[in-house]
């Protein structure tokens, strides 16, 4: 039997059960929350679990299963996930996803057994939050006045924000696959959106445009002013009535400081609480709103660019995508605090197969070099995203999702590791089952490439985004 992501334990025995066989659920408080026993004898199918939760995916497995036979064989499975946080993120800022399209993704994301979904919600190139206290951010910061992403332009106005409406019907829509949705609002920096509607909270208190080409923009708030957190309290508030999980995101990555050199009020404050580094004001600020929404009873998770100022905040949780900060990165994680795994090599999904070969995907071991024992236990999880300046077409999206994240999933739920050959061997089913929901994979032709990055395969992507804007496109 072929099952993805593998279970801890699994046995198949001789015979099926019979037509009739009924279905038993045990509610047993002693199995850890996503933890169930499955048994398929001749006359039941029985499920222990200590919540509805481990029922679920009980039921994703039995589907599995169902796909391959047309009776149900007597077995034994015993499951249980290997981390808690087991995510994916899709950027719907810098070009949107119809709420439709991202319950497909959720949906069968749900099959693979990912737990998360984070939702990058607040960019440099549009703001996508709706908000009853800020209209600005809905009718101005939403809106770019044109797309101009590499090798083509759009030049019509781009963007909305998704109404509460339809976040909320998200949300229900996850609450139902056992899902958390974990919004981000990214700053201080990739904050273009807001400050075009809030130009006073920058240092230089002039007009920002939404941004209209990919890239890092100097534009980004203000920590010396009253006013920043003002009104970043009031939206993460709005927010947090949206999205009632554990987890918040506030990004933290890609921030320059050089507004902040040139600002007499930050170098005042940042004197005053004698930081040596900018990268240390930085964590200031994010320890201010981490304080905040942990009153609010939530753990904030940052980009691991916050690991280069050595005063974050604990309690935070360092999300890991750039390797020039593996070693302070590894430190926060010996030292306590905890982390979550997103290489950008490997995990990143907005690259080609050529530039992401599949097997490099499957590749990634968890335990990064450097980890103690202690740090290693406080992985909790890992996280598949996509950025999407390149991607506006849902069947670009699904194509450089699938078949990769499967290998995500695996690494998230279990720990038995495949080569490559035999993971495409095992993935048969669950890619039908994904296929079935109508999503698109990539075709078999791109799956096989070396582990290697092929120097082709950047070139051919720097052509392609990085040279100036030349066909037009109508999205
Ligand atoms: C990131 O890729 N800027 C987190
Ligand atoms: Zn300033």
């Amino acid at each position: 039997m072929k099952l993805i992501p593998t279970p801890l334990k699994a046995e198949f025995y001789e015979g099926y059960a019979s037509q009739t066989a009924k279905e038993n659920i045990t509610i047993n408080p002693g199995l850890e929350s996503e933890e169930y026993i499955l048994s398929v004898t001749s006359d039941s199918v029985n499920i222990e679990s200590a919540s509805e939760k481990g029922v679920f995916y009980a039921r994703q497995t039995l589907k599995q299963i169902a796909m391959q036979s047309e009776r149900l064989p007597i077995c034994k499975i015993h499951d249980k996930p290997r981390f808690e946080y087991r995510g994916f993120m899709i950027d719907s800022a810098r070009h949107m996803q119809e709420i439709d399209e991202i319950k497909k993704i959720i949906d069968v994301m749900s099959m693979l057994k990912f737990n998360i979904f984070h939702w990058h919600l607040t960019e440099d190139q549009g703001w996508r939050f709706e908000s009853e206290k800020y209209p600005g951010l809905n009718t101005k910061a939403a809106v770019r006045k044109y797309s101009d992403f590499g090798t083509t332009i759009n030049n019509k106005p781009y963007g909305r924000v998704y109404t509460k409406e339809e976040m909320k019907d998200i949300v229900s829509f996850c609450k139902d696959r056992y899902i958390d949705v974990i919004p981000e609002f990214d700053m201080p920096g990739h904050v273009s959106s807001l400050l075009h509607i809030f130009p006073e909270l920058s240092c230089h208190g002039n007009a920002v445009e939404v941004k209209t080409h990919q890239g890092i923009y100097n534009d980004i708030l203000c920590p010396a002013k009253d006013k920043t957190y003002e009104v970043v309290e009031n939206i993460l508030d709005e927010f947090c009535e949206i999205f009632p999980y554990k987890y918040f995101h506030i990004g933290g990555d890609e921030a320059p400081p050089k507004q902040w050199e040139e600002c007499p009020e930050c170098n005042r404050l940042k004197a005053e609480k004698g930081l040596a580094k900018w990268t240390e004001y930085q964590n200031y600020f994010m320890n201010i709103i981490i304080d905040y929404l942990s009153k609010k009873g939530k753990d904030t998770i940052v980009w691991n660019d916050a690991a280069k100022g050595s005063n974050l905040d604990k309690r935070a949780i360092l999300q890991f995508w750039k390797e020039g900060y593996t070693k302070p990165s590894v430190e926060f994680a010996n030292g306590g605090g905890r982390m979550i795994l997103s290489p950008f090599k490997n995990y990143y999904m907005d690259y080609d197969y050529k530039i992401t070969p599949f097997r490099k995907t499957l590749a990634f071991k968890p335990r990064l070099s450097g980890l103690t024992d202690e740090g290693y236990n406080n992985v909790i999880g890992v996280e598949t995203p996509i950025w999407t300046e390149y991607i506006w077409e849902n069947e670009k999206l699904e194509r450089f999702l699938f078949p990769r994240v499967i290998a995500v999933a695996q690494t998230a739920w279990s720990e038995k590791e495949f080569g490559f050959d035999s993971f495409v061997d095992e993935i048969e089913y669950i890619t039908k089952l994904i296929s079935d929901k109508g999503v698109v994979f990539e075709d078999t032709s791109e799956w096989g490439y070396s582990k290697y990055t092929t120097a082709l395969g950047w070139l051919r992507f720097v052509n392609e985004h990085y040279m100036p804007s030349k066909t037009e496109t109508d999205y």
